[in-house]
């Protein structure tokens, strides 16, 4: 059988998985995983960059291996791991590092962001991390990387790592290739209508969240137009999140029918919104049953995790024989 091209994505155990998370990576993910080999990790090494509950690493690292399973990741197709299992992660970013230009990294617009959001633990860690996540993508020889738009830098720094490595040592790695969401899904902003759906702000609808949750957050947090204050002012849908949200979530015809009568003021934001939260929730509860299902087997999510796990892990060993061996780490072999 013919090896198919390597393809591998990442998220943070960081907290838990909320719509944003969905739309830029996990639903990109679910088709993919029929042309490629597929690996996905959930990345616990990033999340020690944060300061970081430790008692609650454990059920982080569920959630998001549950959400995987829920939203339609087949362990079958693809390998789901643990990127603290494959140590062989953080050997190739050491040798990464070597090969990675000091400013390379201070230019780096997430490091910039995340020195600011955390002032007095500005570590190494957080410094190293780009470099981590582009041995993440390179141990796997990945040629491409489903993302969220706010990883472009990332995998732009990658390729850079990949090509100076290249450059170095030999023709070695895939230059590997953003697959970024075309539509409002490349970045989802959140329920403040204002910065991106993140889970170390206040601003989420989780895949968890019960639908009763759902509907209060939209209906009471979900910012809309501004200007739009009594129920008889005319809204302007194009600067509207909720109507963002419903090129996202609902029909042509839907999101036709809620600009018109946004914009005639011929009904009031909450009937908006109920339609967006119907269609929402249309999507959330099959994945909420599922996840439902599998929490009631953790031991079988954790047997997936574990078999992913060392899956990954042969690959990665294999890999790191070849680095080892055009590095000229070969002394004792
Ligand atoms: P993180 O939660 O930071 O580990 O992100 C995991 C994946 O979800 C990455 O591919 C991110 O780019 C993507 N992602 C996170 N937040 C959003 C968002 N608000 N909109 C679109 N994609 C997102
Ligand atoms: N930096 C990514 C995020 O915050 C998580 C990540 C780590 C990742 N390693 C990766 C994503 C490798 C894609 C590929 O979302």
């Amino acid at each position: 059988m013919v090896n198919k091209e390597r393809i591998f994505s990442g998220i943070q155990p960081s907290g838990r998985l909320h719509i944003g998370n969905y739309l830029g990576a996990i639903s990109q993910f679910v088709p993919l995983q029929d042309t490629y080999d597929t690996v996905f990790g959930i990345v616990d090494l990033h999340a020690m960059t944060q300061l970081y509950e430790k008692a609650g690493m454990s059920e982080r690292i569920t959630n998001a291996a549950v959400n995987y399973l829920a939203c339609g990741l087949d362990p079958e197709k693809a390998i789901l791991m643990l990127q603290s299992g494959v140590p062989e992660h953080t050997e190739l970013a050491w040798i990464l590092a070597t090969v990675t230009p000091l400013p390379w990294i201070q230019r780096v617009p997430t490091f910039k962001e995340k020195a600011r959001h955390q002032p007095d633990n500005v570590n190494m860690g957080l410094f190293n991390y780009p470099v981590l996540m582009a041995a993440d993508i390179l141990i796997y020889k990945s040629v491409a990387v489903p993302v969220g738009e706010d990883q472009r830098p990332h995998l732009e720094l990658t390729r850079e790592i990949a090509r100076t490595f290249n450059t170095r040592f030999g023709d070695f790695f895939p230059e590997p290739a953003e697959i970024i969401s075309t539509g409002e899904g490349a970045r989802v902003i959140g329920l403040n209508g204002k910065n991106r759906m993140s889970k170390s702000l206040d601003n989420c609808i989780y895949l968890d969240d019960e639908p009763d949750v759902i509907r209060e957050k939209i209906a009471k947090q979900g910012v809309t137009d501004p200007a739009r204050v009594k129920r008889t002012d005319a809204g302007n849908p194009s600067i509207c999140n909720i109507f963002t949200w419903h090129k996202l979530f609902s029909t042509k015809e839907e999101q036709a029918y809620c600009a018109k009568e946004c914009r005639r003021a011929g009904f009031g934001c909450l009937d908006c919104k109920a339609i967006l939260t119907k269609n929402i929730l249309e999507l959330l509860v099959p994945i909420q049953e599922r996840q439902k299902e599998l929490m009631a087997d953790l031991n079988k999510v954790k047997e997936i995790i574990r078999d992913g796990t060392n899956r990954a892990r042969k690959i990665a060993q294999e890999t790191m024989k070849e680095i080892r061996d055009i590095t000229g780490l070969t002394y004792l072999s």
